[in-house]
């Protein structure tokens, strides 16, 4: 789905042996831990709870993009409370994408598809009401995370919002090492991940043309960071 470049044909590996960011996560092995851990993540009921009732509240999102979908965890959030939505869901991962597919067979107006975050979103899909994405963009760099922050505010309509639940970078190493504690017993700790500062973040928010924006919730190094696009 991507466009082909030199990078695609090392197939993910860079030259020195290291997988590109996020390519580890095309393994099967990777994908199925996630699917076992993901709905007993610390911190991860409250999180949907904001999102339902406060995010998404009683706005009802007729459109809907998830960056980094995985098994689909977060469309099936949305379409509980907006089951008329049309959800994308963009994944690299070949075994997460197979999960989702599978976790929606025969359910209408739901689509997933393989596409690296390190590349453009695709605009062949349309504009959306409402982007979201969880636990995904702290593996990009900070320049991508910031192209991605103005790609989005370009897909949303007018009044469409955004919303980015990830992990974050804190204030100093001691607060990080805390924070991150608490999920050593999900065995989850990612050399690769870049978490980047909630301030930071919401900067980048306001530069790409969002307004409204504001972090809605944070618990130690995860945080729901939320923005619109003027209607
Ligand atoms: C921690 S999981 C979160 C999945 C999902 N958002 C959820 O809430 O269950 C991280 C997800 O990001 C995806 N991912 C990581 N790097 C990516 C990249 N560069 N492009 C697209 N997806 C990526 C992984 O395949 C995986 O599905």
């Amino acid at each position: 789905m991507n466009a082909p470049d030199s990078r695609r044909e090392t197939h993910g590996t860079e030259p020195e042996g290291r997988l590109r960011p996020g390519h580890e996560w095309r393994e099967q092995a990777r994908s199925e831990r996630w699917l076992e851990i993901r709905d007993r993540l610390p911190g991860g009921a409250q999180m949907r709870e904001v999102l339902l009732n406060d995010v998404i509240g009683d706005r009802r999102p007729r459109r809907v993009l998830d960056l980094g979908t995985g098994g689909g965890a977060l469309v099936a959030d949305v379409r509980s409370v907006a089951p008329e939505a049309e959800a994308y869901g963009l994944d690299i991962s070949p075994p997460l994408l197979a999960a989702a597919r599978m976790r929606f067979a025969g359910e209408k107006g739901i689509h997933f598809r393989e596409h690296d975050l390190a590349e453009p979103l695709p605009a062949d899909h349309g504009r959306f009401d409402l982007i979201l994405s969880a636990w995904v963009i702290h593996h990009l760099p900070d320049r991508r995370k910031q192209a991605l922050y103005r790609e989005a505010f370009d897909l949303l309509e007018p009044g469409g919002f955004f919303c980015n639940m990830d992990l974050v970078a804190l204030p100093t190493a001691e607060l990080q090492r805390r924070a991150l504690s608490v999920f050593a017993s999900m065995d989850e700790e990612d050399s690769s991940d870049k978490p980047a500062p909630v301030d930071t973040q919401l900067g980048w928010l306001r530069e790409s043309g969002f307004e409204n924006v504001d972090c809605y919730w944070k618990w130690l190094a995860t945080a729901m960071l939320v923005g619109e696009r003027p209607a």
